[in-house]
């Protein structure tokens, strides 16, 4: 696992929604759009699985995700990579329904997506386009 620095925390918390890519066994792609991502720790994300149907899926075979964000007023954009568990009971859980209802009280999630952080890469277009920050 990798420690998030601060501007890239920051563009995270910027950025909503964002969308994050899963793959399944076979290599199929997925995007889907999320809202409900919170920053735990400085290796580690949290997202709400509310609604997750193939991005589910494919976390169960295939446990990575990647997103990307961006931010207009600073132009930093990171690409993240990770491992992905669903959490779906304990206190992890326990504290994303809380949040989750602080926020959407119709929702009630199927699971905590956890996401360890593993590689950060430069998404800036020009010089160190793709190049790995850590
Ligand atoms: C603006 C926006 C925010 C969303 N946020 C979440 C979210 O935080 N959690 C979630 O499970 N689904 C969220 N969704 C729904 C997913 O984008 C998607 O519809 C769902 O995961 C099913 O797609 P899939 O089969 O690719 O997983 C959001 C959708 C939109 C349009």
């Amino acid at each position: 696992m990798v420690k998030m620095p601060a501007d890239v925390k920051e563009t995270i918390e910027k950025q909503k929604p964002i969308p994050i890519a899963t793959a399944s066994a076979d290599g199929t792609p997925n995007v889907a759009l999320v809202g409900l991502l919170k920053i735990l720790d400085d290796e580690t994300i949290l997202i709400a699985n509310n609604y997750f149907k193939k991005t589910e899926a494919n976390i169960i075979e295939n446990p990575k995700i990647s997103f990307v964000v961006y931010d207009a007023a600073t132009k930093k954009a990171f690409q993240i990579k990770g491992s992905v568990e669903l959490v779906t009971s304990g206190k992890i859980f326990e504290d994303t329904v809380e949040w989750v209802h602080s926020r959407r009280p119709d929702l009630s999630p199927k699971s905590a997506a956890i996401v360890h952080v593993e590689e950060i890469y430069d998404s800036k277009s020009g010089q160190h386009a793709g190049e790995k920050i850590l």
